[in-house]
């Protein structure tokens, strides 16, 4: 194993924020500050660029690039990178106005005014040619830049539009997926239901408020073809910027819990993943958002394998949530860190300076409206800073994760769309957090992966709520657990196909009933206020929303239900088939049910951590690594805000903060330590 950094161009920390000076061009002293003030915040990247068309091209054909060439020249001797982004995600008055046709239409059938930002048709043509005429120049002026280091493609894609060019591109991608037959379709629609049936392709509309939306695989089909949509607009935002720049690579910012797009397949046209993460903190048990945040840090690693980048984080505070809270001393940086534990080679802010006025005037950054280097903030800033040159010998090195949680966008949509179960509520986000816990409670590294990912390198692999299974994951799973892996999974798993067609023959579906040695009958979707209990080596466990009914085939009853007419009947069950064996769990458990079998499972596996504390680590304290093959570098965070640990560890390690040769780290609240050993 050898190191994958996240920005081969740059194999250091990135340490930095979106910059956006056309908001100063009347003002250059700011400019001058600026400088000034990132050198002092030990910060070394800015990224640029990221709405700043209009400044660029403020008139149709005419381009100013003066501003931008400044300020990348300005960075660069100030000794700072540039990650330099297309203007794509919001566009100029004139575009929109003698374009209306790059106008979003909504859900409503209504074309959007232009306004506001990251809404533009992907369809597009004009559009299309407009973002790569501009992003060719770019590519062509700056692409051999010194300064810049990657490119930062849009922001934030998401979204849907329905135009009439959509929804012809929509009508294309069904007539080629369903090889021109419509009657194809309307089998694997089941249309005749409600006599729904379509005649032709011509007749489909995308589901919106008054369209078709009763039409399950219609609705999933239109969210695959919404990121096909979206991957293509991608390609051709790239395709200038490869041709001109092979050597830099591509990275779009993606987000937390984001509903629209399925990442794993974005994540193919794009270099680095990148994301922008800004954790409700103290809104409630901090361990909690902890590891819910740790979940996507692992899930953008996992993408592609490699470090990621931490596109964009607040200093301090957000503007756009309900109770915009800052963030308690010490846990600005503890977050920031907790970011390169999980495998990000940068830690990156939105925003470097406060804008003046509109919308984001109040959001955190690392300059305020004061402008000064003498705020609680900046010193924070700079002591992350601080930080990050002194581990820099950790960037590029990998997570060698034995464990994994899968995680699916198609799996989420369908199971939402599904009238059934707790209609309003599924709970697929919290029930993959709460397996993923398992691991994070106990300092155990953990990848997110897709059902279709290559699992045979993990040790244990949980498929929670996997409710579509279609015949490659249904393949992936049955060939893992022969292969020897251990697979656990849960109630609800195998029950539809690609297209949302219940499987026939009794459920898992396509083979899986063979695999965990089970037939899954009925399921009861409990109310809010039910507990129920399962027993498991004597002790009893509490269930809440969902008790699956199974039978077992062949599989060992490991829990069973304590309540109700089910009685009796298996609540955890396991199955050796092949090389490999099968758990599980049909129903869902406040926590100590899989605390419990975890403990059991994990301890007969063997895996644990470098510290020399077995089982679930104490409220809030955690731990992660990265390696380079040769030296481990463990990373051992406390994110409760009142707890001081005592953390005893295996073996000798060197505290990379203090150069001692430690055997135990003392953590106080919010407090970091990342040691190294062979
Ligand atoms: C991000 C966005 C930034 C900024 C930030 C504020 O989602 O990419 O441009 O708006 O939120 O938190
Ligand atoms: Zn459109």
């Amino acid at each position: 194993m050898t190191k994958k950094h996240a920005c081969p161009t740059y194999p250091h920390f990135l340490h930095g924020a979106d910059y956006n000076p056309e908001q100063w061009l009347h003002d250059k002293s700011i400019w001058d500050e600026d400088m000034r003030l990132l050198q002092l915040a030990n910060c070394n990247e800015l990224s640029v660029g990221i709405f700043s068309w209009s400044t660029l091209e403020p008139q149709e054909g005419q381009y100013d690039f003066s501003f931008l060439d400044e300020t990348i020249e300005r960075i660069g001797k100030a000794g700072g990178k540039v990650i330099l982004a297309t203007p794509s995600g919001a566009r100029p008055r004139w575009l929109a106005e003698k374009y209306p046709e790059v106008l979003r239409v909504g859900p409503d059938g209504v074309r959007e005014h232009f306004r506001a930002r990251h809404n533009h048709c992907p369809t597009s043509p004009v559009y299309r040619e407009k973002v790569r005429k501009i992003n060719s120049l770019l590519a062509q002026r700056y692409g051999n830049n010194d300064t810049v280091v990657a490119w930062h493609i849009s922001n934030e894609y998401g979204g849907q539009c329905r135009c009439e060019l959509c929804t012809n591109a929509f009508r294309d991608y069904l007539r080629k997926k369903f090889d021109g037959d419509i009657e194809k379709l309307n089998r694997a629609y089941w249309t005749t239901f409600w006599s729904h049936n379509y005649d032709s392709f011509d007749q489909i509309e995308p589901p919106g408020d008054h369209t078709e939306v009763a039409v399950h695989g219609l609705n999933l089909d239109w969210r695959r073809f919404v990121t096909e949509q979206t991957i293509s607009f991608i390609e051709n935002e790239t395709a200038p910027i490869r041709e001109h720049s092979p050597h830099l690579p591509v990275t779009i910012n993606m987000m937390f819990e984001f509903y629209d797009l399925d990442y794993h397949k974005v994540s193919r046209v794009i270099d680095i993943a990148s994301w922008d993460s800004y954790p409700e903190w103290h809104s409630g048990d901090d361990a909690i958002m902890a590891e819910k945040t740790a979940f996507w840090h692992d899930l953008y690693r996992s993408l592609k394998d490699r470090p990621f980048l931490l596109m964009e984080s607040t200093p301090s505070l957000v503007n756009w949530k309900p109770y915009n809270k800052l963030k308690a001393p010490g846990l600005d940086v503890l977050s920031s860190m907790q970011a390169v534990a999980h495998g990000s080679d940068s830690v990156q802010y939105f925003q470097w300076r406060k804008s003046r006025g509109s919308s984001e005037k109040f959001h955190g950054a690392v300059v305020s409206h004061d402008g000064t280097e003498h705020t609680r903030v900046f010193r924070s800033v700079q002591e992350t800073g601080r930080l990050l040159k002194q581990l820099d010998q950790i960037t590029g090195t990998l997570t060698n994760a034995k464990a994994a949680v899968i995680f699916d966008w198609e799996n989420m949509w369908a199971l939402d769309d599904c009238q059934g179960y707790a209609q309003h509520d599924k709970k697929y986000f919290d029930t993959c957090y709460a397996y993923h816990r398992q691991f994070w409670q106990r300092g155990i590294d953990c990848d997110i992966v897709s059902p279709k990912a290559d699992l045979s390198r993990y040790q244990i692999v949980v498929a929670p709520m996997l409710y579509l299974v279609d015949e490659e994951t249904a393949r992936n799973l049955e060939g893992y657990v022969r292969g020897g892996g251990n697979l656990y999974g849960t109630y609800m798993l195998g029950t539809v196909d690609e297209t949302d067609l219940c499987h026939l023959g009794g459920i898992p579906g396509l083979g899986l009933r063979q695999v965990f040695g089970i037939l899954a009958e009925e399921i009861d979707t409990l109310y809010p206020h039910d507990r129920q209990h399962a027993q498991l080596d004597g002790q009893l466990h509490e269930l809440v929303d969902y008790c699956e009914v199974i039978h077992p085939e062949g599989a060992k009853v490991l829990a069973t239900y304590d309540d109700g007419w089910y009685k009796g009947s298996p609540a955890l069950t396991v199955n050796h088939y092949g090389a490999g064996k099968a758990y599980y769990q049909t129903c869902r458990d406040s926590g100590s049910l899989a605390d419990r079998a975890f403990t059991e499972i994990l301890q007969e596996l063997g895996m644990d951590t470098l510290l020399d504390m077995p089982g679930i680590l104490p409220h809030g304290l955690t731990a992660h690594s990265r390696t380079d093959g040769e030296y481990t570098y463990l990373f051992v965070e406390n994110y409760d805000g009142t707890a001081t640990y005592e953390v005893p560890l295996k073996n000798e390690m060197t505290d990379l903060l203090t150069g001692e040769s430690v055997s135990k780290v003392t953590l106080p609240p919010y407090g970091l330590a990342v040691l190294k050993s062979k």
